[in-house]
């Protein structure tokens, strides 16, 4: 069994708004767009004479092209026009408050406004700019849906870092509040996991694939998750890019992903290029439902070699009808026959066949943990028909 505590995992890779709030709450444009009025000069993106970023973000909404392909025009006008800025000069310092393995967040206040805002610092040493822009670009064009993690427009670059600027989100990260070899409540955990659905049927409906999905890169407003937000597009891509090879693996990762992995005195990989697609956020989403209702990782990585995913697999493989009960893999027994319906269609080890993430919805009024004494929880229905 592998807790999941104190191992926050992070890739190798070889390469408070309310609910609802308004599609729009940053201020990304500057004085050359009449229709948007800049709440923040010193770190406006627009000159006059550039096309208005705000506006192209809203025309792809608009257009909701699901091919993800006006990410590139994004990231074109962009680069045009990133600023160049010392952090110290525009923002306050109050703290760090989080760091992953591409870059820290610190929460700072800008000087002129006041307003506080969590701002993501990547070391010019190890960040490429086209990196840099793709991760604001699209992290901007998905800003605007409540479980995605706000931007307020603001990128620019110091001397030793490029940065961009996020929304406040005060509460933890999903990680910090996983009880290690017990997991969060099931109430807990299903109001995430739709949250999260949602999160990531728009992020696909838009042709992009977050490749990232984990409880470190999940937002929380309160301890309860009542309200969560998907942060951290590192590693989101334009759904079909390929990959020919990723050096080391994560219990997050799908097998078809695993197999385009380098793993440790492997020189090349003898496995096709990998197109990216939705279906591996799926998997991940699968699997991070597991580690928030028991605390550990479900294995440790999607290979031949990991017995605990072997024995998933097996029984994944035998189908519907022919397992009972008793068969599910050891690790699993705590899950009713509802919730392991729903794993085995998000963890389809066969990526075509893998369900939706909306699928979870389907479930949410399910018992997915059993009861104490072995019995499983009753379910709102059945309540109701007494
Ligand atoms: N907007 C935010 N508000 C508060 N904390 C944040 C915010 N964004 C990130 N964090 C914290 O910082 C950590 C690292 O940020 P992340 O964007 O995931 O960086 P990396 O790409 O290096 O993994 C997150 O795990 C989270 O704890
Ligand atoms: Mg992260």
């Amino acid at each position: 069994m592998f807790s999941l505590w104190p191992l926050r995992v992070e890739l190798c890779a070889g390469q408070g708004k309310a609910l609802r709030s308004p599609r729009y709450v940053h201020p990304s444009c500057g004085s050359g767009c009449e229709q948007h009025t800049a709440v923040t000069p010193s770190a406006s993106l627009h000159s006059p004479r550039t096309r208005c970023l705000k506006c192209s973000v809203e025309e792809m909404i608009e257009l909701g092209l699901p091919d993800g392909s006006l990410i590139d025009e994004l990231i074109v006008l962009t680069s045009q026009s990133l600023g160049q800025l010392e952090i110290q000069e525009h923002f306050n310092i109050i703290k760090e408050i989080g760091r992953g393995k591409y870059g820290k967040v610190l929460l700072v206040t800008h000087r002129f406004k006041g307003t506080p805002m969590a701002l993501k610092v990547m070391p010019k040493t190890s960040t490429k700019l086209q990196g840099f822009l793709r991760e604001y670009c699209i992290s901007l064009h998905l800003s605007c849906h409540p479980c995605i993690v706000g931007l307020f427009g603001i990128a620019f670059q110091s001397s030793e870092h490029y940065c961009f600027a996020q929304e406040l989100v005060i509460g933890r990260d999903l990680f910090a509040v996983i009880q290690p070899k017990v997991g969060i409540p099931e109430l807990a955990a299903k109001r995430c996991a739709v949250q999260i659905a949602s999160a990531l049927e728009f992020i696909h409906s838009r042709g992009l694939v977050h490749r990232d999905v984990k409880p470190e890169n999940i937002l929380l407003l309160d301890h309860d998750c009542c309200q969560v937000k998907l942060a951290d597009f590192g590693l989101a891509q334009k759904r079909g890019t390929l990959i020919s090879f990723i050096t080391g693996t994560l219990p997050y990762m799908a097998p078809e992903l695993c197999k385009v992995a380098l793993l440790e005195g492997q020189k090349e990989v003898t496995a096709p290029p990998l197109s990216v697609e939705p279906s591996l956020d799926t998997w991940a989403f699968g699997v991070l439902i597991f580690c928030i209702l028991t605390g550990y990782f479900p294995w440790e990585r999607c290979t031949d070699s990991d017995d605990c995913y072997q024995e998933f697999a097996d029984w994944s493989s035998v189908g519907e009808d022919g397992n009972t009960e008793q068969d599910n893999p050891q690790l699993w027994n705590k899950f009713t026959p509802d919730a392991m319906e729903l794993f085995r269609k998000l963890l389809a080890v066969d990526a075509e066949k893998r369900c939706a993430e909306g699928t979870v919805r389907e479930y949410v009024m399910k018992a997915w943990l059993k009861k104490k004494n072995g019995m499983e929880q009753q379910t709102t229905a059945e309540k109701d028909k007494e």
